[in-house]
């Protein structure tokens, strides 16, 4: 048993992480301001302090064992109008982070990076090899973070994870995606099939693939979960360990639509819209390096299952208020 400081487990994949480390037997102590993430997302058993990443040297000790570190701002488009508030917040952050493990002689962290470090692909399926060319200041400062981790590996001995996320999606238990405003694909269909939004707006039906409609690799929020606790113990000092996390294939914005209907019952209506700045085509993820390094084997890639767990957590939040 382990004991880990996790920043940003207010939020959905950190909330989602630390219920698999304390399912896992470790003790936990989540560090969130509250910005984003919500208090009761935070599951039981954890400790909370509330408290920016900026200053958790207030709060790290010699007697943890290693951060996981997923405070961050995510999202793209806020980050092209208002980059300074990504590069204080999500580079800033991170760099006191690690001068404050540097500090409290902690030696072991897992980054939530993100595939937006790629931008535009050259070729899919993307590995951790293919050109780094963000699209935005959010992808961009993930970059900035993952560069300064491999910084810390090679002076000071840090042992490091940074872990590429593709489309995180679908729930766990009472932890799911509660963004507000909510700007991602799954959440919004299934608010249509729940009659709180008319419909959904399809952005751009002339890219070029097979349906016209923008592909991306779905993960199961779960099965992100269970790479972090596997990177953990991978890592050894010294090393930057990147891996890609996505399950390998693709489904179309039409493809998630429709399988929201077949799994809600509800008919959500779809409007065509215009195509949203930064999109790229076609985003799915080689994760052979995380399969390789990391024995990492996710067990819900079916987009059904994905879209279904995520419908249960709707549902419940709808019915709770
Ligand atoms: N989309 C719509 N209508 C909507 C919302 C989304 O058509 O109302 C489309 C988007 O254009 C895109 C797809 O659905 O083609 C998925 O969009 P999301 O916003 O759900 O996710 P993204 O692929 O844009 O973003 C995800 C992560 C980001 C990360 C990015 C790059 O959420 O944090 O992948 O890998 F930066």
């Amino acid at each position: 048993m382990s004991k880990y400081l996790v920043t940003g487990g207010a939020g959905y994949v950190g909330s989602v992480v630390t219920a698999h480390l304390l399912e896992a037997g470790h003790e936990v102590a989540v560090l969130d301001d509250l910005s984003t993430g919500v208090r009761e997302a935070v599951p039981e058993g954890a400790d909370f302090i509330e408290g920016r990443v900026q200053d958790s040297a207030r709060h790290l000790g010699p007697s943890f064992d290693g951060v996981l570190h997923f405070a961050a701002f995510s999202q793209v488009g806020e980050s092209v109008t208002h980059p300074g508030k990504y590069w204080e917040n999500n580079v800033g952050g991170t760099m006191a982070l690690l001068a404050a493990m540097r500090s409290a002689g902690i030696r072991k962290l897992v980054f939530s990076s993100s595939a937006a470090t790629y931008g535009e692909p050259v070729s899919v399926p993307i590995t951790e090899s293919a050109p780094t060319a963000p699209t935005s200041p959010y992808g961009a400062s993930k970059l900035a973070v993952d560069h300064m981790i491999s910084g810390e590996c090679t002076a000071h001995g840090l042992a490091a994870a940074s872990l590429r996320y593709f489309n995180v999606a679908g729930a766990y238990g009472d932890c799911g995606e509660r963004h507000d405003p909510e700007s991602h694909l799954i959440p919004l269909v299934l608010q249509v099939a729940l009659g709180t939004r008319e419909a959904i707006s399809v952005f751009g039906d002339d890219y070029p693939t097979p349906d016209g409609t923008c592909v991306r690799d779905y993960i199961h929020v779960a099965d992100l979960a269970e790479a972090h606790l596997l990177a953990m113990e991978a890592i050894s000092p010294g090393e930057h360990l990147i891996c890609n996390l996505g399950n390998g294939s693709g489904f179309s914005v039409r493809e998630v639509v429709e399988t929201v209907r077949k799994v809600t019952g509800h008919p959500v209506p779809e409007t065509a819209a215009a195509r949203r700045a930064g999109d790229p085509a076609v985003l799915v993820a080689s994760s052979e390096a995380a399969r390789e390094r990391l024995g990492w084997n996710p067990s819900r890639p079916d987009l059904a299952g994905i879209v279904a767990d995520a419908w249960d957590f709707a549902r419940a939040r709808t019915a709770g208020g």
